[in-house]
């Protein structure tokens, strides 16, 4: 039985001030939680955050790593530099950064492998939009997503990682995806994942479901086979977080 693991995205949000604010508010609330808790937070509250969640369930995640060790790489962070800062967990290759700043899908396997050479267990982020939707494409351009993804990743190494499936359009709009929609894409990806490695991989590896994710809609989410848990953007920065996590209270 795979554990569930809800993580929230913080994405551009909250101060260092703020973030510490969020934890006081958070922690006793997820106390007790059946799911793995992670909370994936802008660089700067990385070392707030760590300190404000120690001792607790909740595990500490970044937004982005990058691929090189160190070096003249202004503005950058590295997975040595997040390791040694308590990190667990690194959100890689989020269809934002994608968008916005030019993330590739040969990125995305560069740092992919970095954060597993230190190991940070990386939550990967795959997704159509909306037109790849309507043109049908949508299994196989995430089945070339996560090709490209783990490409030179061992199966053992294939084992820790946790896979987001978030598909665009669902993305900070309210409309999140049926829960027939998003267990056919982690059922595909899981598929995916047997042919890469083998059945015991796949069984293994956890996916969780993105967008749009909220107290309402999480518990029948998350009862699907095939999702592991959830990536949650913003409705994890709100106390009603911790009603996603216990889903199944
Ligand atoms: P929302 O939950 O705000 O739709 O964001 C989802 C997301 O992008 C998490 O990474």
């Amino acid at each position: 039985m795979r554990k569930k693991i809800i993580a929230g995205n913080w994405k551009m949000n909250m101060t260092p001030t703020e973030s510490v604010a969020l934890c006081e508010t958070l922690k006793p609330l997820v106390a007790g939680a059946d799911a793995d808790v992670v909370f994936c937070v802008p660089a700067i509250d990385i070392i707030p955050v760590k300190e404000a969640i120690k001792g607790t369930n909740i595990s500490l995640g970044a937004e982005n790593v990058y691929f090189e060790d160190k070096g003249a790489f202004t503005g950058e962070i590295s997975a040595p530099m997040l390791k040694d800062a308590g990190v667990e967990y690194v959100v890689i290759g989020h269809s934002e950064r994608r968008e916005y700043f030019a993330e590739t899908d040969e990125t995305v396997n560069k740092k992919l492998l970095k954060a597993l050479e230190y190991g940070i267990i990386p939550i990967v982020c795959c997704g159509e939009s909306l037109t790849q939707r309507e043109q049908g494409i949508t299994l196989d351009w995430i089945r070339m997503q996560i090709k490209i993804a783990f490409q030179n990743v061992t199966a053992d190494q294939a084992k820790t990682v946790v896979i987001a499936y978030e598909p665009i359009w669902a993305i900070g709009t309210g409309k999140v995806a049926t829960t027939e929609q998003a267990e056919e894409v982690c059922g595909g990806i899981r598929k995916c994942i047997a042919e890469i490695y083998d059945e015991a991989t796949a069984e293994t590896i956890r996916i969780q479901y993105g967008g749009s994710v909220n107290a309402s809609n999480a518990a029948e989410l998350f009862a699907q086979p095939d999702i592991d848990g959830g990536l949650v953007g913003g409705a994890s920065l709100k106390a009603d977080f911790s009603k996603i996590v216990k889903y199944n209270a």
